[in-house]
């Protein structure tokens, strides 16, 4: 069954195919407006979030379909009561689609194995692709196209949206330097650069680590950062992590290496005066926002994409 664990997962063309569907609901959203009718997606969270819950949940009514936020606090999996894998097995008897904000990768697979519906990561410690989705959306409705470009990323590497960058910049063509500390615990996981650099081999795109910021940010077409305190790390790592990735701020000097039309990307939640200063942020090479709005179109399309490749999945067992 196709899930979104990682943007690993999906071959080229699907992403190709997800982005252009996220461009078409974009662009005549009324058109969807009955193409979840009847259906219900499960959001499991254990971590906080903005932009994931309601763009999933509002993208959910705005195709007629239902959305349950389920609060792992409030359940028998987070009390310790229940197992992913019963848990597993019981929603997919009663929901369509499900996504899901965990600390674990490994627990977003474990659910997976034992699912019969398809299962999107919210964000994990390893990946969050449904972000990239829709930076990749916004990027090349910037720049009007992906394959060729450069995008620098600067900060903690050791980094979900890091990850997912690396392997949906391989998908796409684009290329992709990352500017962190020249340490293990602040670098991109060499499993995923690995998995990256066998997907960059087929698409001629290139992937380099490097530990200057200028020299990451040289030439670059997408200037990106993220927050250098994600929602797992614990308040009393700041002080050492500022001082860590101070020289990699996203300021004014920074973006002076890149291409003088370069946009500025960030996830969000956002820190200014820390990942990037203020004049950066709320500049006129900032695309946030965009960013943001994208995510209720990008996640739309996977939903779209995970149903109709299930409901075809179904269709063949029962010919
Ligand atoms: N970018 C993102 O995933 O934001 P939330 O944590 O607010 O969902
Ligand atoms: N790396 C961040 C992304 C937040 C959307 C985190 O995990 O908190």
């Amino acid at each position: 069954m196709l899930h979104l664990l990682t943007l690993a997962d999906w071959t080229p063309q699907q992403v190709a195919g997800a982005l252009d569907m996220a461009a078409a609901i974009k662009a005549a959203p009324q058109e969807y407006a009955q193409t979840f009718h009847r259906k219900t997606l499960l959001m499991i969270f254990e971590k906080p979030s903005l932009r994931t819950r309601l763009s999933f949940e509002t993208g959910m009514t705005q195709m007629g379909g239902h959305a349950i936020y389920y609060d792992t606090r409030t359940s028998p999996l987070g009390s310790g009561k229940e197992s992913l894998a019963d848990t597993a097995q019981t929603f997919s008897r009663y929901v369509d689609i499900v996504m899901a904000r965990l600390f674990k990768h490994v627990d977003l697979e474990e659910m997976a194995r034992y699912a019969r519906v398809p299962i999107i990561n919210a964000l994990t410690d390893l990946a969050h692709p449904c972000q990239i989705l829709a930076d990749l959306q916004t990027i090349r409705e910037k720049k009007g196209r992906l394959e060729g470009l450069k995008l620098a990323y600067l900060g903690d590497s050791n980094n979900n949206v890091t990850h997912s960058l690396l392997v949906g910049c391989a998908l796409t063509g684009m290329h992709i330097a990352v500017g962190c500390p020249d340490d293990p615990a602040y670098a991109p996981d060499p499993d995923v650069v690995q998995r990256a650099q066998q997907v960059a081999a087929q698409s001629g795109a290139t992937i380099q680590v490097v530990h200057e910021a200028a020299a990451a940010a040289v030439d670059a077409d997408v200037v990106y950062t993220d927050s250098w305190m994600s929602y797992h790390v614990p308040a009393e790592e700041k002080d050492k992590r500022v001082a860590l990735f101070t020289p990699y701020q996203v300021n004014a000097g920074v973006m002076q290496h890149a291409k003088s039309d370069a946009i500025f990307m960030n996830c969000l939640p956002a820190m200014r005066g820390f990942e990037q200063t203020a004049e950066v942020i709320d500049g006129p090479q900032s695309v946030v926002f965009d960013q943001a709005e994208n995510r209720l179109h990008a996640q739309k399309a996977v939903m779209v994409t995970l149903l109709r490749e299930h409901e075809r999945d179904g269709a063949s067992a029962h010919a």
